[in-house]
């Protein structure tokens, strides 16, 4: 029988965790707190996997066999038997610890992970019985593409649970880098300024948002430039990350600019609404 691991919810970054881990062949549960928000996950990861398909990098025939690896539930109960649980939860410290607490429950001698790009681990274990066996996850989007982990260690984390969620990650194709527990740990506490300080450009009329993107993208050989970057993670995300550094920190280059704020308020937040600072 293959090794099992669970996840609990099926937004875009836990379904893209639980693609990750069906394609290196684990059995995989999915926690969704509604039949409906499980509905929306597996269109989500369907869609994922098609994509997978379609760039060639998998089979239909792979994709049916390891769709059969997946059980989606809403009853916490069918995480038991797992190596990990990871949670995937939105990025709200209260119902973070609500499912956590409520995972710890069923979880037997599974360590368990949270995926999070901004709140303090240190805060989330100090809710938990077993701080031992808790670090951070930190993946990054997409999920099935990115090969980083920022594996978030406490003082409270045990050598043995760090090691042991190394090794799963390794085992899921991907690389796991340890941090300490930090203000937007390291991938956040450099992108933000910089994604902040592309905006404040823009804002000051330095550049053009194409000008800016295709500097950083030609000059700094990025993927992607810091403004089309910030409408692909989504332009609240980026803003509720910065508050959060800059309530932990009060460092004024994690204050986000006016014209991030703006966009937030007018709902222009990138690819998932048809416009940020492009049009989708
Ligand atoms: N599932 C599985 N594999 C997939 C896939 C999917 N849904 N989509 C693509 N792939 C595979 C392809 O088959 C291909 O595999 P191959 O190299 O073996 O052929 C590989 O992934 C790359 O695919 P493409 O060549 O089509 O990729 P693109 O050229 O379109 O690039 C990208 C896509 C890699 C995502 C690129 O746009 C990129 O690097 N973007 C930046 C992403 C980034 O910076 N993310 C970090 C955001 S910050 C974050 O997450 C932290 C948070 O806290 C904010």
């Amino acid at each position: 029988m293959a090794e099992k691991i669970s996840v609990i919810g099926p937004g875009t970054m836990g379904t893209g965790i639980v693609q990750s881990f069906l394609q290196a062949g684990f059995d995989v549960v999915l926690i969704g707190s509604s039949e409906d928000s499980l509905k929306n996950g597996i269109r989500r990861l369907s869609a994922s996997i098609g994509k997978a398909v379609e760039k060639g990098s998998m089979t239909e025939d792979q994709k049916n066999s390891m769709m059969l690896n997946l059980k989606q539930s809403t009853n916490y109960g069918d995480i038991s038997g797992s190596s990990i649980v990871i949670e995937a939860v939105p990025e709200l410290y209260d119902i973070k610890t609500q499912v956590l607490s409520k995972a710890e429950e069923y979880a037997g001698n599974a360590i368990i992970a949270t995926n999070t790009s901004s709140i303090p681990i240190t805060k989330l274990a100090e809710k938990m019985k077993r701080k031992e066996m808790f670090l951070g996850m930190h993946f990054f989007n997409p999920v099935p593409v990115m090969k980083p982990i920022e594996l978030i260690v406490t003082e409270y984390t045990a050598a043995e649970t760090r090691k042991k969620a190394s090794d799963i990650a390794i085992k899921a194709g991907k690389v796991p880098i340890e941090v300490k527990d930090y203000p937007g740990f390291v991938a956040n506490s450099v992108l933000m300024p910089m994604i902040n300080e592309a905006a404040l450009l823009l804002q000051k009329g330095v550049a053009s948002k194409e000008g800016i993107d295709q500097i950083i993208k030609l000059g700094l050989h990025h993927p992607m430039g810091p403004l089309e970057l910030a409408d692909f993670i989504g332009i609240d995300v980026c803003v509720d990350i910065m508050d959060s550094i800059y309530k932990e920190t009060e460092d004024e280059k994690f204050k986000p600019v006016d014209i991030l704020c703006s966009m937030k308020n007018e709902n222009k937040l990138g690819k998932k609404t048809g416009e940020g600072f492009y049009k989708y």
